[in-house]
């Protein structure tokens, strides 16, 4: 089962995120998993699979313009309506909006009937409310990226293992 992951990214936190996404979606047995930059969307790909996840920075505690210029212009392409749908965004701050980026990620998504899963607390620890959130090291000396590895891989194994229950 083919499962993308399609996200813009300017300075590659966004892309090395999306990348932790389909390394957990693809230990899951008959998945073939790729991310995407909006810039170089396999259309024929995306078109086939049964779950698509977008991710973005947050720009003001927003989703980027690009991105949602891209889902608005081409989500139209990719028979969108009934796959799975999931977001995730990357940050520069923990009260920098991530939250708010994934939910108008999610908006989208069900306005194109997309059936969107976070995985929530179905699995217990670690509990992804709305989707998966890393906050880069750029301004807080605590925080960095690579802190979230582990939940980005968890989320996309998780994704894929739900695609899976309900398509294969
Ligand atoms: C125009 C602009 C606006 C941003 N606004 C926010 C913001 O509101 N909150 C925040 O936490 N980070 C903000 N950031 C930081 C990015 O969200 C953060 O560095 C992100 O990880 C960048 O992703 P990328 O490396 O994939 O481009 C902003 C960055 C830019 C360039």
């Amino acid at each position: 089962m083919k499962l993308a992951v399609i996200y813009d990214s300017k300075t590659g936190n966004t892309k090395q995120a999306a990348e932790w996404i389909v390394e957990g979606m693809n230990a899951i047995s008959g998945a073939e998993a790729k991310a995407f930059s909006i810039d170089e969307v396999d259309e024929e790909f995306a078109k086939e699979a049964k779950a698509i996840v977008f991710g973005s920075p947050s720009y003001m505690a927003s989703l980027t313009p690009n991105l949602h210029q891209w889902i608005f212009t081409n989500g139209g392409k990719l028979d969108l309506a009934g796959k799975l749908g999931g977001a995730f965004a990357t940050a520069q701050y923990t009260h920098g909006g991530a939250d708010t980026v994934i939910q108008s990620i999610l908006t989208l998504e069900l306005v194109k009937g997309m059936l969107c899963y976070s995985s929530g607390n179905e699995f217990g620890l670690p509990y992804i409310h709305l989707g998966p959130v890393a906050i880069n090291n750029n301004k807080e000396s605590h925080n960095g990226l690579e802190n979230y590895k582990e939940t980005f891989v968890i989320y996309g194994n998780r994704f894929a293992t739900k695609a899976t229950q309900l398509f294969n």
